[in-house]
């Protein structure tokens, strides 16, 4: 797969969009980069759609949508906990009421998280394997046939590093790892984007799927080491490093508003795509390989009980 060059490549000289009368579901709008994205959207006249996992934070966040816009359909929150399909199926049953008189222009995905050891969601997978991963799919194909223009989905160039294991694939025997654990959510979220485009391209849908990866960026994401006191001095050490969650959310911004070929990669054009304006981005060998996305695409369906 070749990366074609991103044709405006200056994010400062992007024409803003006017997506007054749209509206956009976004998850992850709580906090970190998803807040940043979802207060640009609503500046740019989406009305937002905020699936949360924490209430009360998403109640802030809204409340701020609808303070700095000055109108009060900015910011609609829903419930949603990723580390539950039960309630994935009860969040995307609230989304689409919300949603009913409007449909879904933009289903932009960003909530997602890491682990410091092996954890399992509710259903007994592997936690950021089935929060960034299997969880989104669910959700998407019980919203997709609301949506009408673009899915987009926060990957990360961790996906680099993930490794697939058919026999393991939530690390039951061993393996787990940070690194391993994250890395491979990653590369799942990339090979199901991929088979996911080619898919709806297939049957002549209207909707396209954008892949992100918003770079190295200062959120909550670093404050998991368990110890307030580490989290604090990891911070201050990678403050001058990493970008503020404002500039993560600019490459979420361009995957989820540009017009872009199928299944772009978009991130920050800086060394290693740490940090940068938004361009898009070379993936990994394995995450360009239609064939293993179209396999993975059916395992995940697999494990989720959806039909193939
Ligand atoms: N930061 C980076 O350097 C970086 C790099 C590459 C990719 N990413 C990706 O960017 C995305 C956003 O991360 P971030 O850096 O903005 O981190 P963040 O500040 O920790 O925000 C994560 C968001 O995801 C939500 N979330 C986490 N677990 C959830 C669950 N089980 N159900 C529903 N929502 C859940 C959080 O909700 P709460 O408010 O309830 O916690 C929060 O809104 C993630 O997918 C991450 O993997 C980040």
């Amino acid at each position: 797969m070749t990366t074609p060059r991103l044709d405006i490549p200056c994010w400062e000289h992007l024409p803003r969009p006017d997506l007054h009368g749209s509206t956009v579901v976004l998850t992850g709008g709580s906090d970190g980069i998803g807040r940043e994205a979802a207060l640009r959207l609503a500046h740019w006249g989406a009305r937002l759609v905020l699936p949360v996992r924490t209430r009360h934070k998403g109640e802030a966040v809204a409340a701020r949508l609808r303070r700095e816009t000055g109108r009060e359909d900015a910011a609609t929150l829903t419930d949603l906990d990723l580390a539950d399909l039960d309630r994935v199926r009860s969040g995307a049953a609230e989304i689409k009421e919300a949603t009913a008189d409007t449909g879904i222009d933009l289903l932009v995905h960003v909530a997602g998280g890491v682990t410091r050891r092996r954890e399992e969601t509710v259903q007994g997978f592997e936690w950021m394997t089935g929060v960034n991963a299997l969880a989104p799919v669910l959700l998407t194909e019980l919203l997709l046939p609301a949506v009408r223009g673009r899915v987009v989905i926060t990957a990360s160039a961790a996906h680099h590093f993930g490794r697939l294991d058919g026999d393991d694939p939530h690390f039951r025997t061993g393996g787990w790892s940070f690194t391993a654990g994250y890395g491979r959510s990653k590369l799942l979220a990339m090979l199901w984007g991929l088979d996911l485009s080619e898919r709806l391209r297939a049957v002549g849908s209207p909707v396209d799927v954008q892949l992100v990866h918003p770079g190295w960026v200062l959120t909550n994401l670093q404050n998991a080491t368990g110890s307030v006191r580490l989290d604090a001095l990891l911070t201050g050490a990678t403050r001058p490093l990493a970008m503020p969650a404002a500039r993560g959310a600019e490459s979420v911004l361009v995957a989820a508003t540009q017009p872009l070929p199928a299944a772009s990669y978009v991130g920050p054009d800086g060394p290693r795509a740490l940090r940068g304006d938004p361009t898009l981005l070379p993936r990994s060998a394995e995450a360009a390989d239609v064939r293993l996305a179209a396999r993975t695409h059916a395992w995940m369906r697999a494990e989720l009980d959806l039909q193939a």
